[in-house]
């Protein structure tokens, strides 16, 4: 079966509370697409306003981070269950930035993952190498090492409902977007990876999107490759061009 697309915003840390429902309800009519999966994953005060202003349509509401606990005294943090209450199903784990900013590792990334699908909750899973990796030729290597690890006692059924977000961190807000022939080679690498983790089915069935740079110009050639099912788009998913890339 056709893997349905999936293209998520990442508001990163922008939009305050009624800035966020002014977006929604500006970028509503321009996402009204049913053929692919539409999730604009926000900040976490953002979320409740947003869930209200985006009712009745077909964007779904995602968080853009969460803690790997239950509950408890972690000041700051945000539980899985604080999501699911919220009404939420998508949230992305282990972004290049919570990695170099927030001390993350692909060994904590594990831990989220395996908490939100306890939750069941879809994790986004970010991967992607740095500018240094790629010009030393490990790239594959070092994505693969990612992908084990936040795959490390997951099911084969949770696998396969998963997202990886392959990210490019040189590609990301710098306007210098993968080739598609890049992209191609790392997404198709990464499912195979799952393919070997698991099986076929499974490597048949998980989602894997490309994000860096992505616009209104380039998401139709990124999404027609065999192997990328969708964006995980910053700085253009603040703007109407974000309409454009659902509808690539
Ligand atoms: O999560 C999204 C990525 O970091 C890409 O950001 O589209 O601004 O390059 P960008």
């Amino acid at each position: 079966m056709a893997r349905k697309k999936i293209i998520a915003g990442n508001w990163k840390m922008n939009m305050t509370p009624s800035q966020a429902v002014e977006l929604v309800n500006t970028l509503k009519p321009l996402v009204a697409n049913d053929a692919v999966d539409v999730v604009f994953c926000v900040p976490a005060i953002d979320i409740i306003p947003a869930m209200e202003a985006a009712k009745g349509t077909n964007i779904h509401i995602g968080a853009e981070n969460m803690y790997f606990e239950e509950k408890g005294a972690y000041t700051g943090e945000i539980s899985p269950a604080m999501l699911v209450d919220a009404g939420v199903k998508y949230v992305i784990i282990g972004h290049s930035e919570r990695r170099e900013y927030f001390a993350e590792t692909d060994e904590t990334v594990n831990k989220k993952v395996l908490k939100a699908f306890e939750h069941n909750l879809t994790p986004i899973i970010c991967c992607g190498e740095t500018l240094t990796q790629r010009e030393q030729g490990v790239t594959i290597d070092f994505v693969r090492q990612q992908i084990k690890i936040a795959f490390l006692n997951v099911t084969a059924q949770q696998a396969a409902s998963a997202v990886v977000a392959y990210e490019p961190i040189w590609a990301i807000g710098t306007g210098k977007v993968a080739t598609t022939e890049q992209a191609q080679e790392v997404c198709k690498a990464i499912r195979d990876c799952i393919a070997e983790i698991y099986d076929d089915a499974t490597a048949a069935a998980i989602r894997i999107q490309y994000g860096g740079s992505v616009s209104a110009s380039n998401a139709s050639e990124l999404f027609a490759q065999a192997d990328i099912d969708g964006g995980l788009v910053g700085g253009a998913s603040l703007k109407p061009d974000f309409g454009q890339i659902v509808n690539y």
